[in-house]
């Protein structure tokens, strides 16, 4: 079963729909669905669910009596309930790196329309030359530096999971601390999970010490910054600007308040192009036929 509250492109399902009818099993779709009851229900029959960002609770978990898998079709997995899954010996995979390319560009989108003053007719600035820190050097991270350099910008990267060898063969210049990233770079961009580790982990010192005319992209996750900081450097710094995929709580603060140095999108939509959801959704069929006919795990995460 597909279960996405926010659709696949047309072309995606009729890719997995063939996937998985050539494989020999059947495609249940739920789109568009506005109450939970409706996933539990649908569930019920399924041996295998695809999401996006749809929430996969216990109460899921325990509705789909037949579930033996779950694929999160996207690279972030908070939104999957992994224990539960565990408990009740449902595998969960995602699919890593398939809807990267779509979110990179959609750093690229957010910087100039906030940097050129939101395409409003005022003057505004331009990337050739500045620096981009980028939080985190994963799927995402590798294809935002590699646009950077396209743009002409010093990329700088703080990973403490990558070697700084594979860093500086990709002209990448390797940062040894969080601090030191957010103290040299005007735009940072963040692309770190959401996990207890990581939740409102952007704070008011990490901000505070951005160079003048400073820029947080987020499309990771709202959760990882902290909202209260994030209300307090708007307040105390009138050259701070944010654009996030997608809207944080303090939403109407910042409208009421900051207006015009702000950008968030209505719907998070990084990954919302054909191209991304062709890659992660036949990805994920392709995982879940994988399992059945062959027992591979390779991109099991639970
Ligand atoms: C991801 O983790 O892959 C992205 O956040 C995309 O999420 P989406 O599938 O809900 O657009």
């Amino acid at each position: 079963m597909v279960a996405t509250e926010k659709p696949f492109a047309a072309v995606a399902v009729k890719g997995i729909r063939t996937i998985v009818e050539d494989a020999g099993y059947e495609l249940m779709l739920l789109e568009k669905y506005t109450d939970p009851a409706e996933l539990y229900k649908a569930v019920e029959l399924a041996d295998a669910l695809i999401v996006r960002s749809d929430l996969v609770t216990p109460e899921v978990i325990q509705a789909g009596k037949n579930l033996k898998i779950v694929v999160r079709a996207g690279a972030g997995f908070d939104n999957i309930n992994l224990p539960a899954a565990t408990a009740a010996g449902v595998v969960v995979m995602n699919t890593p790196g398939q809807n990267s390319n779509a979110v990179a560009e959609l750093v690229f989108g957010m910087m100039i329309y906030q940097i050129r003053s939101q395409f409003s007719g005022a003057s505004g600035t331009e990337l050739l030359g500045k620096t981009l820190g980028l939080h985190a050097y994963g799927n995402v991270g590798k294809n935002v530096a590699r646009i950077a350099k396209g743009f002409g910008m010093t990329v700088m990267a703080f990973d403490p999971y990558v070697s700084k060898e594979v860093m500086i063969s990709e002209g990448v210049k390797p940062v040894d601390s969080i601090e030191e990233l957010y103290a040299s770079c005007q735009f940072v961009s963040l692309h770190i999970p959401a996990n207890e580790q990581t939740k409102k982990s952007i704070n008011f010192d990490l901000m505070a010490k951005m160079p003048k005319g400073a820029m947080v992209i987020n499309t990771a996750r709202k959760e990882v910054v902290c909202e209260d900081s994030l209300q307090r450097v708007f307040a105390e710094r009138d050259d701070f600007r944010y654009a996030s995929d997608v809207a944080p709580e303090c939403l109407a603060v910042l409208k009421e308040k900051y207006a015009g140095r702000f950008f968030v999108t209505p719907k998070k939509m990084g990954a919302q192009t054909s191209e991304a959801n062709v890659n992660a959704g036949l990805a994920a069929a392709q995982q879940i036929v994988g399992f059945f006919e062959k027992g591979d795990v390779r991109f099991k995460v639970n």
